[in-house]
């Protein structure tokens, strides 16, 4: 069949673990996993003995910045640099210039993202103080992955912690919810602090681990209260962990590979205010029970947070400077490092960048497995990879991780059942789509 795929001799894995099995696309989904040899395929081969076979990686929190910020990136050079790191799916955040939040917006974003994305996408609809009858409405748009509510305010102009509007939204809304979650008042209160700073270590004084936990002890609360579910982003305290711990019942959450990997004062040393993000990079205590969270199963999802800013604004210094790292193209390789240190295992990876976001998300991707879409990555285990500047597909063209070293370079990525990249090209045309829910 002219769009048929097979993808033979590869180690393919899962949470399980892997097995050598051959994988049959047609359609854009597998159709069969098979573990004897198949002749007189009349597709495309593809060779993949001596690889690691994953399922795409689902990068659930990327800001994209089309439209109005395009000179920070693009759907497209978001999505090329998704392309290049194996992620075959974004969701991408709300606070764009206008920000996401009505129909209509996510409506633009979808059609802006079928002529440009090389993945497949998803987009959030921000909350505001006045748009229920939209979040409501935008359940009925497929592409519409989730609301996204800012309780502290970040980069952009949506910010939402008023506890009777939280609380309509948690009871008469259905689409996934995603939270940043640091507390309002207390960085007002505190605001002083980051208008007489100094450095960029002042960053996370003034965000401080308790701006995290009261935020989050607050929304938990009002989650329990009304019994709805609520996914908590990029975690930055060990305090928020213990937290979670005790409501896995309604509270997924997510983690960095940023507050994975770099901590404090040695990040802010290395790297000034390009370390600075919200919420802030904290010390390796923090760190620790976050990784004690990655093995505990209280963190569900890793996600990248991409959120690229230019070299020039970052050298504004601080606190002019925007926070935020650019992250989507390092995803993966930065956690096949953790990987290759014996920090987390493969299946255990997976788990949070496949697996769970298409489980939390409802997406037909995730596992390769018959009947789900045939979004595939395929890594060398015995090929070094460098990170660096110069090999960022962003717009801004920097990484907060330059010069890290992983085993498991990124040979060839499949999305919906097409070769897209392979042998550090991209290789066909784009044919990315929007995600559907299932319901
Ligand atoms: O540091 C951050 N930057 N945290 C966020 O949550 C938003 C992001 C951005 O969009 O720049």
């Amino acid at each position: 069949m002219a769009d048929s795929l097979l993808i033979s001799g590869g180690l393919v894995w899962s949470s399980s673990g892997a097995q050598r099995v051959d994988l049959i696309i047609s359609g854009g989904l597998i159709q069969q996993v098979t573990d004897s040899p198949t002749r007189d395929f009349d597709g495309e081969v593809v060779n993949a003995h001596g690889l690691w076979v994953l399922p795409g990686v689902i990068d659930s929190q990327v800001h994209f910045r089309e439209p109005g910020l395009e000179h920070k990136e693009n759907l497209e050079s978001g999505s090329l640099a998704a392309l290049k790191g194996g992620v075959t799916t974004f969701l991408e955040m709300p606070n764009t210039s206008p920000a996401t939040t009505s129909v209509a917006a996510i409506e633009d974003k979808l059609s802006r993202a079928e002529k440009s994305s090389y993945v497949n996408f998803g987009f959030f609809i921000g909350a505001t103080k006045d748009n229920l009858a939209e979040l409501i409405a935008a359940a009925k748009v497929p592409g519409c992955c989730g609301i996204k509510i800012f309780l502290g305010s970040s980069t952009g102009d949506l910010l939402l912690y008023d506890q009777e509007v939280l609380q309509q939204i948690f009871s008469q809304t259905t689409l996934p919810i995603s939270i940043h979650s640091e507390d309002e008042s207390r960085l007002v209160k505190r605001k002083k602090i980051r208008d007489e700073a100094t450095s960029v270590h002042d960053h996370e004084r003034w965000r401080d681990h308790q701006v995290a936990i009261e935020s989050t002890r607050m929304v938990v609360d009002l989650a329990r209260k009304c019994e709805r579910r609520i996914h908590i982003l990029h975690i930055s305290t060990g305090e928020e962990i213990h937290l979670i711990k005790q409501h896995k019942d309604l509270v997924s959450c997510e983690v960095t590979p940023q507050h994975l990997t770099l901590y404090s004062p040695d990040c802010y040393d290395r790297l000034d205010t390009f370390a600075q993000m919200n919420p802030p990079i904290r010390s390796l205590q923090h760190q620790k029970v976050l990784w004690q969270g990655i093995h505990d199963r209280v963190v569900d999802v890793i996600g990248s947070d991409h959120a690229p800013h230019t070299r020039k604004e970052k050298l504004a210094g601080y606190p002019s400077s925007p926070s935020g790292m650019p992250g989507v193209q390092t995803l993966l390789g930065v956690m096949l490092h953790h990987v290759g240190a014996g920090q987390l295992s493969l299946p255990r990876l997976i788990e949070l960048i496949c697996e769970q976001p298409a489980r939390h998300f409802s997406l037909n991707k995730g596992f390769l497995q018959p009947g789900y879409d045939a979004d595939v990555v395929l890594v060398d285990p015995h090929r070094k990879a460098f990170i660096t500047h110069k090999s960022m597909a962003y717009k801004s063209q920097w990484t907060p991780f330059d010069g890290l070293e992983y085993s498991g370079a990124l040979d060839t990525v499949i999305v919906g059942g097409k070769v897209m990249f392979r042998g550090g090209q991209v290789v066909a045309h784009k044919a990315a789509k929007a995600i559907t829910r299932r319901p």
